[in-house]
């Protein structure tokens, strides 16, 4: 990579460092493990997706809202970010409904409408418990009886671990709440700020919620011997994936 995207003496926001990594971090090995160990098992565990309405919170650039409307989901995105949902509805966004919201506030989606609802990666920028209980609540009460949450979260035993793409490091002891740096392998000096959260929380946070845990997936790279470049993704998952049913 050429150039830094984020100098590691910058002062931009997380909004921005965000917006940066999504529209200048193209390293194909980084797409191929997100796409593998993340977003493919999310969109297998929400199927079917054809003509079900579909609430993507947190839903950034909208870059999987709009695989799940290309598979034929009626979809709503929100977020908390302008940017994100400024540049959300400035790429291909027919059939999609973006919402900016505040932090868990739903009050724009009608209660019980949502047949299946996904969150990749944000709830990892929350710190509070509180506000997990609060967003996790706002989106129980959106899904229909029945009806599936799917949560991706970078693994709780991921930071440390040296990844091929990336290391998540904390920056005091782990615990609830603690922020980490999530550092990019390739000289570009990005680092994304998220926090810590153990697997019982997100267990718990769901339980506590209303959701029922059908399944905990947690994806690694074993199947793929002839790809030698991987690291530790080979034996531990850098992210964890939750089926939950209402
Ligand atoms: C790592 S990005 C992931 C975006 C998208 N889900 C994806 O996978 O491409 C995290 C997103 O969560 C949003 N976010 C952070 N805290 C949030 C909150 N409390 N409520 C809603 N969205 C939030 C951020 O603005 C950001 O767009």
């Amino acid at each position: 990579m050429s150039h830094p995207l984020v100098a590691p003496d910058e002062v931009v926001s997380d909004d921005e460092a965000r917006a940066r990594f999504f529209r200048e971090y193209h390293d194909p090995r980084h797409a191929i493990m997100d796409w593998r160990l993340g977003y493919s098992v999310v969109k297998r565990l929400m199927c079917p997706l054809t003509n079900r309405t579909v609430l993507d919170y947190g839903c950034g650039n909208g870059r999987f809202s709009r695989l799940l409307r290309d598979r034929g989901a009626h979809v709503i995105g929100v977020d908390i970010s302008s940017q994100a949902i400024d540049e959300a509805r400035r790429k291909h966004a027919e059939r999609i409904n973006y919402y900016l919201i505040n932090s868990g506030d739903l009050s724009q989606v009608p209660l019980r409408a949502i047949d299946v609802a996904v969150s990749t990666f944000v709830l990892c920028c929350v710190k509070e418990r509180a506000d997990l209980d609060r967003i996790l609540k706002a989106i129980y009460e959106r899904i229909k009886a029945g009806g599936t949450y799917v949560l991706s979260e970078p693994h709780p035993d991921a930071p440390g671990r040296d990844f091929y793409s990336m290391r998540r490091v904390p920056k005091d002891v782990l615990k609830e709440g603690t922020p980490l740096d999530v550092q990019f392998q390739d000289g570009s000096g990005l680092v994304l700020h998220d926090f810590w959260h153990s697997r019982e929380t997100y267990l718990d946070a769901l339980r506590s919620a209303g959701f029922i845990i059908e399944h905990v997936i947690e994806p690694t790279m074993n199947t793929y011997p002839d790809e030698p470049y991987w690291k530790d993704e080979r034996h531990y998952p850098p992210f964890i994936i939750f089926r939950a049913r209402k």
